[in-house]
């Protein structure tokens, strides 16, 4: 035992040397990054007698302001919702105060030394119409908000003491369609390199051929050289899988003083394949060597994978057919606002994964760079959306008035930044464009098709079309490779029978809409039905007037195998959009989540889970507090083909699937039960007759005590990393209250402090940054974060008259 330990240290020991040789060999002179997090000014509009208020980076200064329903208050007409007359929408951009001017200032010190480099500014978003300065003078603008983006600062930097950094932010009213968030809301950092580095994204990695022994890997590396001469440099690439050195190559070249792209080919013996269940990642080490010095190291990542796109058989992943099981998710992360949080995505990506979700589609802009890595690291497929609207205006102040100078820049932004992730499939340059309608519509696609085509010649062009007939009438369906349909499923055999050539997928699907925990009798299709109280139901059958229930689309796909998926919308519940209650007050935030704004799941988390997970699934609705007598229905969300239904020991009845029938295709239904306190119980049946799984609901008593759940007890000691905490509101036998709407207080003590607060009820007007919440049906959610000092964080929650609840959580410093 005690030999083999040694022997594999020694293993250990000598990989590590193979794989430093190069780097330790010469003087390391890299560069270096910098992030700009703590320490941060920041004034909302130029108010002169205002404080500065000291904030941390990603910040987003909407989100602790109050709701308010005249905030981007839109007077418009919504073309793709069927509206033919202007309607006022409150709450379509999440009715918090984004809209105004944003001022952040810090101090930057740099030495002496640092006048040796070249050093830039690199945002991975900043909301929006940035404008940075340095030490007064103007560096650059950057206008899309979800666009990432650098400057070089060099030229403006007084070294050897301290300069004045600034930036200067502007959203405007109507110019989106969903709360964008406001703010420095992603992450900012300074590179300093040697005047001879790489470019900021300028590693171009692709797997032309793949075969079980063999991996080709093509590099193309942008370099530049800004030095007064012509250099001889080496240029080393290697390969690294789980930190061993799998390949090397180097190449000598003479650098002149323009751009520079060198082109390298290098083979990986016996590929570790990428998939969903297998997302292997290979590491890319670029060195830059002049003379005996290493002047720059640039990591990149990619993976091998083969994805292919058929017309008849639907897509393939490493040559096996796969359907995609997809989302589309907005950037906002809930009670956090859009500023961005690489935990709370992890927590997010984690329960997704849990539902058996296995592709993201990043609505209707460029995400965080992170997610599409957490796509790479955890096995999803993504696509990579740039654009909700191009020349022909959704919003007045949206993105047509940026159309003409910026759409190539931000295009290819995105795709420099984005292209060497395995987990991206495709390019999508549009969403429900309104050039659709347009008989020079195509032009624009054409376009922006070609630019993919230019930049990434592995990844098809796709858009997410609802106009069908505008898309394809006028060109806009034939000059993308892929076309995607939003909310089109009794069409696809139509589109297929028409243009045998495409190959399509549903780019949007389902829009049905729910509240967590409210259910209305009896369980039927509801299209765009208002209800008094402002809810959706949570059977799942409520859609608005373009929309589906989740089981039409499931259908449909089964129905049609050529399609490749579906993504369905929304994951979760965002920020803005309240549909159906886009003209009632107070709702400022979505009901298409099929997990609600503050991460806790709906039921239709269960049914999605039980047709696309592998896990055996059996989820009783609704909840088991009615009146005495009142007539109510029941569902089971289940992967079992048969169950039986009892109500306090009495059976109500055998059901069993029935795919002639639409809904009972996915669901097992009791119509008409007259409710009872008690125990309702439904139990899952081989077709014998054997009992397989059950599930029960109790009648709960009055609220007695609180219940919490964390997502995970440990988390780094990084003042990051956030945990989930979910409280509940149980009866005196530990059964939820599903109607309680207690106040619950909390107080955090230790390393961590309390980050923000959610119930997911769309009409709450409630601080997110208070410390204390109403349960909504039950439940409400508490998010820590960890300080940067090791320990503990410890949460007490109370509520009058309620047994209170502390809980710790270990932080830790390595992680
Ligand atoms: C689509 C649109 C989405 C969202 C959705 C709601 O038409 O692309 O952004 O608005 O409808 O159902």
């Amino acid at each position: 035992m005690r030999t083999n330990y040694l022997f594999y240290l020694l293993i250990v020991f000598w990989s590590l040397m193979l794989s430093c040789q190069k780097i330790e060999k010469v003087n390391n002179n890299n560069r270096e990054i910098i992030r700009l997090t703590d320490q941060w000014e920041f004034q909302y509009n130029d108010t002169l007698d205002q404080q500065w208020e000291t904030v941390t980076v990603p910040h987003d200064w909407a989100i602790s302001m109050p709701f308010d329903q005249e905030v981007d208050k839109q007077a418009v007409i919504v073309l793709e919702d069927g509206e033919r007359v202007p309607k006022v929408r409150t709450g379509r951009t999440g009715a918090l105060p984004h809209i105004g001017k944003g001022f952040y200032k810090k101090s930057l010190y740099f030495t002496q030394e640092d006048q040796q480099k070249k050093i830039f500014i690199q945002f991975d978003g900043a909301m929006s119409h940035a404008k940075v300065y340095l030490n007064k003078q103007y560096v650059g603008t950057w206008p899309y908000g979800y666009s990432s983006f650098e400057f070089e600062l060099t030229p403006h930097i007084q070294f050897n003491q301290d300069n004045l950094l600034e930036v200067h932010l502007e959203n405007k009213s109507l110019s989106s369609r969903w709360y964008p968030g406001a703010g420095i809301y992603r992450e900012v950092r300074i590179v300093k390199t040697n005047p001879i580095y790489v470019k900021n994204w300028g590693t171009y990695i692709t797997t032309p051929q793949i075969t079980a022994s063999k991996g080709n890997v093509n590099i193309k590396t942008s370099l530049q050289n800004r030095t007064a001469q012509n250099q001889n440099i080496e240029l080393i690439q290697s390969i690294f899988f789980k930190n061993q050195r799998v390949s090397t190559s180097t190449k000598s070249i003479k650098l002149d003083q323009n751009d520079n792209e060198i082109e390298m080919n290098l083979v990986v013996d016996t590929p570790q394949w990428w998939s969903i269940e297998t997302p292997n990642l290979y590491k890319v080490i670029t060195e830059v060597v002049v003379g005996d010095e290493i002047v720059d190291i640039y990591e990149s990542q990619f993976g091998f994978r083969t994805i292919e796109f058929t017309n008849n058989d639907g897509f393939f992943l490493n040559g096996k057919p796969l359907k995609f099981k997809g989302v589309c998710l907005h950037h906002d992360l809930g009670p956090l606002g859009a500023a961005h949080n690489l935990s709370a995505w992890k927590h997010r990506l984690l329960k997704l994964k849990e539902m058996g979700a296995n592709a993201i589609r990043s609505t209707h802009n460029p995400s965080d760079p992170s997610l599409v890595q957490l796509a790479d690291e955890m096995g999803f497929l993504f696509i990579a959306e740039a654009f909700d609207e191009w020349e022909i205006p959704k919003t007045e102040n949206g993105y047509n008035t940026l159309w003409h100078d910026w759409a190539e820049k931000d295009l290819v932004a995105l795709m420099h930044r984005d292209r060497n992730h395995p987990s991206l499939i495709m390019w999508s340059i549009g969403n429900e464009i309104r050039e659709q309608n347009d008989p020079n519509g195509a032009k624009n696609a054409q376009f922006l098709t070609d630019i993919v085509h230019r930049e990434d010649p592995t990844r098809p062009s796709t858009a997410g079309f609802n106009n069908f007939k505008g898309a394809i009438k006028n060109g806009l369906a034939d000059a993308v490779d892929i076309p995607g349909w939003n909310y089109k499923p009794q069409k696809y055999e139509a589109f297929h029978k028409d243009h045998p050539e495409w190959k399509m997928y549903g780019s949007e699907t389902a829009s049905t809409v729910s509240s967590r925990g409210e259910y209305f009798f009896p369980a039927k299709e509801a299209k765009h039905k208002i209800r008094p109280n402002l809810h959706s139901n949570s059977f799942d059958m409520d859609f608005p007037n373009w929309a589906q229930t989740p089981d039409r689309e499931f259908k449909a796909q089964e129905k049609n195998d050529f399609i490749m998926g579906e993504f369905v919308w929304t994951g979760y519940d965002y920020l803005g959009e309240p549909t159906p209650y886009n003209e009632q007050w107070p709702t400022k935030s979505s009901y298409f989540g099929i997990i609600d704004l503050a991460g806790i799941p709906k039921d239709r988390f269960y049914l999605y889970k039980s047709h696309w997970s592998e896990e055996k699934v059996l989820h009783l609705l609704p909840h088991w507090n009615w009146k005495e007598g009142q007539t109510v229905s029941v569902h089971c969300y289940t992967n079992y083909d048969k169950a039986e239904l009892f109500l306090n020991g009495k059976s109500l009845g055998i059901r069993t699937k029935d795919a002639s029938q639409l809904y009972d295709s996915y669901r097992l239904r009791w119509d008409d039960i007259v409710y009872q306190k008690g125990e309702l119980k439904v139990v899952a049946l081989d077709k014998k007759g054997n009992i397989l799984a059950e599930e029960v609901k109790y009648t709960a008593g009055s609220p007695v005590a609180l219940q919490v759940e964390l997502d995970r007890n440990q988390v780094a000691a990084n003042g990051e990393e956030v945990v989930y905490a979910t409280i509940s509101v149980v009866d005196k036998e530990g059964v939820l209250c599903p109607r309680a709407n207690n106040l619950i207080h909390f107080e955090v003590k230790g390393e961590g402090q309390l980050r923000g607060v959610g119930n997911g009820d769309p009409t709450s007007l409630e601080s997110f940054v208070d410390h204390k919440r109403k349960a909504f049906n039950g439940k409400c959610v508490a998010i820590l974060q960890s300080s940067k000092d090791a320990g503990n964080i410890i949460l007490k929650v109370s509520s009058d008259g309620l047994e209170s609840k502390e809980i710790t959580v270990n932080t830790l410093s390595l992680m």
